[in-house]
């Protein structure tokens, strides 16, 4: 895809759609509750449909309709043994989350995925599970995982990486263990999963104490169906948001999207630079808070973001990268180390593009300092993604401020934002 200068500004109402990580549980939950479960607002994307299908291979009765998907569940027991491999493309959230609900099953399995998921850490999910007995062999810590199903002990497991894959693996292998789980997280991460499951009637307790998580299921308890409304999506709106930000004479409002505490990360180190961003109609939707999201062109500064934050907007530290780059102080990014092991070495990767912009960056330890320039000559104008939908997405944010960048295997977008160039453009965008 190629990104060129945005003339006129940005403006108007673009559709933003569903968030990847609720349709991700939107799909799991419903499939081992008992009931039917309608969803509105699903995220129709590759990665997405990549764990519908899944489900569908273990006998799930799963129909879509132009607006809705219906799901048939019945119950905690009711996975079929798939007839083949379950390919799940480039979703790492699909491959997690399914290891630990795999693993409890009373049939064996094995998980496959795309060459940038084949190279991704899965020890991470497969480790902790051991904990609980579980029988998972990965290649050498990396996909194909094979998952010897059997009947878990429950136990007690620290969470040593912060992330909610790993997190949301270890809470569904405890929905079908005897007993009570318990797992302690250290770091805050997103929590989609057990809302999504209070609300369905698992029998979840959270407690919050001296700077941790402790969160108590009590397995084998046989979880309701409920209708679930996907909000918009936070990660996709970003690309929009610092669109926006960056292109003078622009204001764009986002319906519906999803402001949950734990991800909000990237509202606020845009607001500590200055962004003028404005939310309106707040409001909660199956106990997600959700709202309005209006946008201003800003004259933005640079912002010292410490470790912690990482936590709450991982997946935005590119297009973050990008505001940084127009701001008019230098800004520095810190404790990145979980960006090495995304769809791609992502700290890398913004790092090298942004230097063909004409961007000075460096990275330090865990550390990406941005000195914005003044006068950015496209170096080399195509850009390296490794097959990354946001590094993809973030850079042509990037050209639609320089103009004339050419984003290399730009088709990984359809993973989690399908209709972004259409949305794009037509609030004034040059995606093309
Ligand atoms: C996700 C969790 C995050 C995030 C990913 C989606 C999820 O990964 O990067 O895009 O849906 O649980 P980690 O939890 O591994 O950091």
């Amino acid at each position: 895809m190629k990104s060129d200068k945005i003339l006129d500004g940005l403006n108007g109402m673009p559709i933003i759609p569903g968030d990847k990580s609720i349709s991700h549980r939107s799909i799991i939950i419903p499939s081992i509750s008992k009931g039917v479960t309608e969803i509105n607002n699903i995220l129709k994307s590759e990665d997405v449909l990549n764990t519908l299908n899944a489900f569908r291979q273990m006998g799930v009765k799963i129909e879509q309709t132009k607006n809705k998907v219906i799901i048939n569940g019945l119950g905690l027991k009711s996975l079929k043994k798939p007839g083949k491999p379950i390919y799940l493309g480039n979703s790492g959230t699909s491959a997690r989350l399914l290891t630990g609900l795999l693993a409890t099953q009373n049939f064996d399995s094995i998980l496959t995925g795309d060459k940038s998921l084949s190279s991704r850490p899965m020890k991470r999910i497969a480790e902790p599970l051991k904990i609980m007995n579980a029988n998972i062999e990965t290649n050498n810590g990396l996909m194909p995982i094979k998952i010897r199903g059997k009947e878990l002990s429950n136990a007690t497991i620290e969470i040593k990486i912060p992330s909610a894959q790993i997190k949301s693996g270890l809470i569904f292998a405890a929905l079908n263990t005897e007993g009570i789980t318990k797992i302690i997280e250290h770091n805050v991460s997103r929590d989609h999963t057990e809302i999504m499951l209070s609300s369905f009637g698992a029998d979840i307790e959270i407690e919050n104490n001296n700077f941790k998580k402790i969160i108590k299921i009590t397995g084998k308890k046989e979880l309701k169906s409920k209708n679930i409304d996907v909000p918009s999506d936070l990660s996709s709106s970003a690309f929009f948001i610092v669109a926006a930000l960056i292109n003078d004479n622009s204001e764009i409002l986002l319906r519906n999207i999803n402001i949950n505490p734990t991800r909000n990360g990237i509202l606020i180190a845009l607001e500590k630079m200055g962004a003028n961003i404005t939310y309106l109609n707040k409001r909660t939707t199956n106990n997600e808070v959700v709202c309005d999201i209006k946008v201003i062109s800003s004259k933005l500064k640079g912002c010292e973001l410490q470790p912690e934050i990482a936590n709450l907007m991982i997946d935005e530290y590119p297009i973050l990268s990008i505001a940084a780059a127009f701001a008019n102080s230098p800004s520095v990014f810190r404790g990145l180390k979980e960006l090495r092991v995304k769809e791609s070495d992502r700290l890398e990767l913004i790092h090298n593009n942004l230097s063909r912009c004409g961007v000075d960056t460096s990275i330090i330890n865990d550390d990406i300092h941005i000195f914005p320039s003044k006068k950015f000559n496209v170096i080399k104008n195509n850009i390296q993604t490794n097959y990354d939908h946001r590094i993809a997405m973030a850079f042509a944010i990037m050209g639609s401020k320089i103009g004339n960048i050419e984003i290399e295997d730009s088709d990984s977008i359809k993973t989690s934002f399908p209709t972004f160039i259409e949305q794009f453009n037509k609030i004034g965008g040059n995606i093309y």
